[in-house]
């Protein structure tokens, strides 16, 4: 049986550090969906069809990775693209305690989906999409940690 994970995410932009952990995912299961997170309480820099397109140029070289958008409840959606498992990257103690509490919400709401943590390399350690814009937007360099793509919408984002 093929087994298919949900890397859910606001990926707001998508930054090497996830690629890192979809990479990491996709040479561990059959297929990935990275899919971004349609949330409209929540103001995103950038659209979600920014937010995917990005994720598709940056992920076009892994061949089991798809990218997706999803709303609603995270185990609804991985339910409707049978997917039985999430990913989640962890990248340090700070992470932990916010993402122990979600994957034991949705294990409470779907016992049969299991969230797997893959730990980030340290050189991702301290890379998260809002530091990343709030560098951008103050003129710190991000180009080591972004993917092209990334850099140059942030660029024209930013009109810099
Ligand atoms: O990149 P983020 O913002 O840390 O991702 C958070 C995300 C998208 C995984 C989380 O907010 C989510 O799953 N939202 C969907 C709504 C949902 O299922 N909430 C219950 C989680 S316990």
């Amino acid at each position: 049986m093929k087994v298919r994970a949900v890397y859910p995410g606001s990926f707001d932009p998508i930054t090497n550090g996830h690629i890192y952990i979809a990479e990491r995912a996709a040479a561990v299961f059959d297929e990935v969906i990275v899919s971004v997170l349609v949330n409209s309480n929540k103001k995103s820099t950038f659209s979600v069809s920014e937010r995917c397109a990005m994720a598709r140029e940056a992920l076009g070289h892994v061949k089991n990775i798809k990218v997706d958008n999803f709303n609603g409840l995270l185990i609804d959606y991985a339910r409707r693209e049978n997917a039985n498992v999430i990913i989640r990257g962890l990248r340090a103690m700070s992470d932990f305690e916010y993402e122990f509490q979600m994957a034991l919400m949705n294990r409470k709401l779907a016992p049969d989906i299991e969230t797997f943590f893959i730990v980030t390399d340290p050189k991702y350690s301290y890379v998260s999409s809002s530091s990343i814009r709030e560098i951008f937007s103050f003129g710190g360099s991000i180009e080591e940690v972004v993917p092209p793509i990334v850099y140059s919408k942030l660029q024209e984002h930013f009109k810099k």
